[in-house]
């Protein structure tokens, strides 16, 4: 059994380890970015993820061909992992590229659920997230009762939105969401507070970008938050016994209000990290209290 900590996913009754999985690097060739995963290292990831204990993995029907590598490949192990995906995903595959819309009507939240479905091999799924938009086009078109009647027929478990600002607040002010999928880490702090609304509206909390993006060690050079660790000299603050991906990590998971935090790693090493420093649980409160105010330095003097 996992010893990874778990949490309860706001009004639903997951519970969820605290690392989750997000699996868009799984897309695979002809979609976009520089790093292509090929089947044999998608299906060795997934298994591992679930041989570690991970049980709640977020795709979408537009990460290529994420869904599709989850229904073949672990499909069978359906009872151990708790799926999300997303829906108003109108995308268009071209021979060398995948091209990524967004478009707010009950067609497409139809033909996305009858794909996701067919695609990751199950019967339902456990939550289904509008891919962005904004609140005032999903009501006018109706899509929130959309989901709910989804909900009826079995086909899915729970509704949430994935969002950022300027969007993110009044999706949070609909206050029909069972989750909420916020980007945050703390060399990309921005939604700290909105965080602590949703989840004071009772949403549970999914936070993606957790790990920054790899931070300084990335493979995919992010000047924008590499200069953020850089000037506000985070390096200084790391022990001798923790890597600069630990120290974002744990201070993603610090946030009071995160219960879940969906890295996506192609990377066995480093999900073992990460996995490592999960266990090890939110930073020491100096520790945290300094990052916060060296990172809000540097992003005060941005303004
Ligand atoms: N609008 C939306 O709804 C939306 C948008 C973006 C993302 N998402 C979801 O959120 C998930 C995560 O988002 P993201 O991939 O943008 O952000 P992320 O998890 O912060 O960054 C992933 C990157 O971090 C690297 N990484 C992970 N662990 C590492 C470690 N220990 N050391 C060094 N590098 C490490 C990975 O590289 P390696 O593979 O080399 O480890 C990968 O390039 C996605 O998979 C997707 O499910 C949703």
């Amino acid at each position: 059994m996992s010893r990874l900590p778990k949490r309860t996913l706001g009004k639903t009754n997951m519970e969820v380890t605290q690392l989750g999985y997000g699996s868009m690097g799984l897309r695979g060739p002809a979609t976009w970015g520089v790093r292509v995963v090929d089947d044999a290292t998608a299906d060795r990831l997934l298994n591992r993820i679930l041989d570690k204990g991970i049980n709640f993995i977020d795709t979408s029907p537009d990460y290529g061909v994420s869904e599709e590598r989850i229904g073949r490949f672990i499909s069978s192990r359906r009872r151990e992992y708790y799926l999300a995906t997303k829906c108003g995903c109108d995308y268009v595959q071209h021979e060398d590229h995948l091209e990524v819309l967004h478009t707010w009507n009950k067609d497409v939240l139809q033909r996305n659920i009858e794909t996701s479905l067919d695609r990751m091999q199950t019967d339902y799924i456990d939550l289904l997230q509008f891919h962005g938009g904004d609140a005032e086009t999903i009501q006018q078109a109706g899509l929130i009762d959309t989901l709910l009647d989804f909900k009826a027929q079995g086909l899915i478990r729970f509704i949430g939105s994935s969002s950022s600002m300027p969007q993110l607040s009044s999706m949070i002010e609909l206050d029909v969401f069972d989750t909420i999928q916020i980007p945050y880490s703390c060399l990309a702090p921005k939604h700290h507070d909105w965080i602590t609304k949703a989840a004071k509206n009772g949403a549970g909390i999914i936070i993606r970008g957790g790990i920054a993006h790899g931070g300084p060690d990335a493979e995919i050079d992010r000047p924008a938050l590499f200069d953020v660790w850089a000037q506000a000299n985070l390096d200084e603050l790391l022990s001798e016994d923790m890597s600069r991906s630990e120290l974002i990590l744990r201070y993603t998971i610090s946030h009071l209000h995160c219960d879940t935090t969906i890295v996506g790693t192609c990377n066995e090493e480093h999900l073992d990290e990460n996995l490592k420093s999960i266990s090890r649980g939110p930073l020491e409160t100096e520790l945290y209290n300094q990052i916060t105010s060296r990172v809000q330095k540097v992003l005060a003097a941005q303004c």
